[in-house]
């Protein structure tokens, strides 16, 4: 079947890739930036293990482990160290998100957008790290953990539209779909926030707090986990209506669509099973780290309803499915 003129126009629009990109950015900034986002993931798993091992006041102290010790000392556990752990994998971040910086610091002024990108980042590292200090002062307090999870997330979606833009060229950028369609996109991600905030909630009311002392919102858990899961299956539904439309176009929307219907695909799946199986850690921490993927993913698929500029219409004639 022939494409219609519209979704011609669209395709030409969408398929443009990262042609004209990355104007000034050399292999290091991207290797940065890629670790960068890698450790911001993997911090939220670090994370994650001391909560799930009952670890979180295993440095009973911030910013020291105990009153007069700034590292474990021999008589604090293994809960200490699992804790410790994660206050420098926290330096391991903030080192990996300063060299970005002072490696787009040259381009500044070209490359703005990233490099202020990279400075929020950085600021948001440092803000963390006094999160952690405040989740442990109030004995992790199932508000601010919940908090300092979600400000995590926020960090590893910046960190995505980081190596989005890398791969961009500078310059203002049009809408490359239709209107229609990124109004779609962004309800889907409004209702994956949704998902989010409320799968938040579900675990600060649950039984993995932290500490046996730490104290939960009192929620009742087996409401609010109804309540995470009927938006998780509707952000389902509108991205199987994203990858559907997306078809015609190809490029670079359809992909990310794609990938965000799989990724929330294994969330469900992964989400379901803890559920019906007592919440096992291991499966928890999986679904802590997938959903800061699947916040990226969709963070991705955001930054390319737009671009810079259209590709030749022979590009897209040979290329055409028709
Ligand atoms: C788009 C799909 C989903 C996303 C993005 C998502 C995301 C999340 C997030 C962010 C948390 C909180 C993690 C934390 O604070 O440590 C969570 C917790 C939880 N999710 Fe999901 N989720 C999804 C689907 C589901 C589904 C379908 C179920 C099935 C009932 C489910 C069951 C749970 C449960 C039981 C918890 C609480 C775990 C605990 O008590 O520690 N999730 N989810």
């Amino acid at each position: 079947m022939a494409l219609s003129r519209q979704s011609l126009s669209v395709r030409q629009r969408v398929g443009s890739s990262s042609a004209a990109a990355g104007q000034g950015i050399g292999r290091s900034i991207r290797v940065t930036a890629w670790v960068s986002f890698v450790v911001e993931v993997l911090i939220i798993g670090t994370g994650g293990a001391v909560r799930l091992t009952g670890s979180g006041m295993g440095c009973p102290t911030w910013p020291t482990c105990t009153a007069d010790s700034l590292i474990p000392t021999s008589e604090l556990s293994f809960h200490s160290l699992i804790e410790f752990g994660n206050r420098m994998m926290t330096g391991v971040v903030g080192i990996a998100v300063l060299v970005l910086v002072l490696l787009l610091w040259r381009l500044r002024a070209e490359r703005r957008n990233i490099f202020t990108l990279a400075v929020v980042v950085l600021g948001g590292v440092v803000a963390q790290a006094v999160v952690g200090g405040i989740t442990v002062w109030t004995g992790l307090n199932p508000f601010i953990v919940g908090f300092h999870y979600v400000a995590s997330l926020v960090l590893v979606c910046v960190s995505a539209a980081i190596l989005v833009r890398i791969r961009q060229a500078p310059g203002p950028r049009k809408l490359a779909v239709p209107s229609w369609f990124a109004a779609l996109v962004h309800a889907t991600s409004f209702v994956v926030a949704v998902t989010i905030a409320v799968g938040v909630l579900t675990t600060a009311s649950g039984p993995h707090s932290g500490d046996v002392n730490a104290g939960r919102t009192g929620f009742d858990v087996e409401l609010l986990e109804h309540l995470h899961a009927w938006p998780a299956y509707l952000a389902f539904a509108l991205s199987i209506v994203l990858v559907l439309t997306a078809y015609r176009w190809g490029g670079a929307v359809f992909r990310w669509s794609i990938a965000l219907l799989l990724v929330e695909l294994v969330q469900i799946a992964l989400g379901l099973y803890q559920a019906r199986n007592g919440l096992p850690e291991l499966a928890v921490g999986a679904h802590m780290v997938l959903a800061a993927l699947l916040a990226a993913t969709m963070t991705v698929l955001i930054l390319c309803l737009k671009r810079q500029s259209p590709i030749p219409a022979e590009t897209v004639s040979s290329s055409s499915r028709s």
